[in-house]
């Protein structure tokens, strides 16, 4: 893959840099996407199991489903994508990483103060009272566990559809995004919103935006510049062309 002169300038001139992820990153550690072929909206049915309602209706089946994204999540490992994203914090002052993934790769790779816009499925918490649950609860029952505190259900501390995104996550994303120079988005499809506004929003601010992506998607029309391939393979190629632009400018 070649990089343009003008990204090379791009990435070796960019002082703030927000970087937004969605399932596609995952995807070469082996953690499904959503949309697509092998996509999870393909097999199972989002209003059936990533609603509240679907959830008060069928708790148990709701549960099993995200026991089992839980599972996978914990036995696949963090891909060169998380890490040169990791690489990519440790060069830039001013960096903010904003994902939707609910898989913490990030975390597990080292990223520090990931932006989770959707939650985090390792977390649990009651729908009553609110007490985060403990690790134990939530492992020890293949139905839905009951709060020691109050008897409410737990429930997966992820985003479903219709609530709203935890504020302070959507400020702090808005944030980054109107500030940075450059904005990277990485293996989403760009149809969730507000995530999806967070591109747009970069670039009416000024930013030149990259998207890396295995296919063109409904943002490819809007943003600056398209990489078509994976995400593990294309951020470590722009990892080491921020280092190398940056270590001729030190000599
Ligand atoms: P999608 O499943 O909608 O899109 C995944 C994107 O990743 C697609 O555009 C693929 O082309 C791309 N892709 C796949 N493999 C890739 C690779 N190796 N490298 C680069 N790109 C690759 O996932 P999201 O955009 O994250 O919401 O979906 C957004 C939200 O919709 C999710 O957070 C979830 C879902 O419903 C909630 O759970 C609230």
């Amino acid at each position: 893959m070649t990089i343009s002169k003008n990204l090379r300038d791009r990435l070796s001139d960019a002082e703030s840099v927000c970087v937004l992820t969605g399932a596609g990153i995952s995807a070469e550690s082996g953690v499904p996407t959503f949309r697509g072929e092998q996509g999870l909206w393909k097999k199972f049915r989002p209003e059936e199991l990533a609603n509240v309602d679907a959830f008060m209706r069928n708790p148990d089946l709701v549960w099993e489903w995200y026991s089992y994204r839980r599972k996978v999540v914990s036995e696949v490992q963090p891909n060169p994508g998380h890490f040169a994203i990791v690489e990519m914090q440790n060069l830039i002052r001013d960096f903010t990483l904003v994902t939707q993934n609910v898989d913490n790769l990030h975390s597990r790779a080292g990223s520090r103060g990931v932006v989770e816009l959707h939650g985090n499925i390792t977390r649990n918490y009651c729908i009553r009272c609110r007490r985060p649950a403990s690790e134990e609860l939530v492992q020890k029952s293949d139905k839905v566990p009951v709060c020691s505190h109050c008897g409410g259900f737990i429930r997966p501390d992820v985003v479903w559809f219709g609530e709203l995104l935890p504020p302070r996550a959507y400020e702090e994303a808005e944030d980054a995004a109107s500030r940075c120079d450059l904005f990277l988005c990485v293996g989403t499809s760009g149809v969730v919103y507000p995530a999806a506004s967070l591109p747009q929003m970069a670039k009416e601010h000024g930013a030149f935006v990259l998207e890396i992506n295995a296919e063109y998607t409904d943002l490819s029309p809007r943003v600056s510049e398209t990489l078509i391939g994976k995400a593990g393979e294309i951020l470590p190629l722009l990892v080491r062309v921020m280092k190398e632009e940056r270590h001729h400018e030190q000599t």
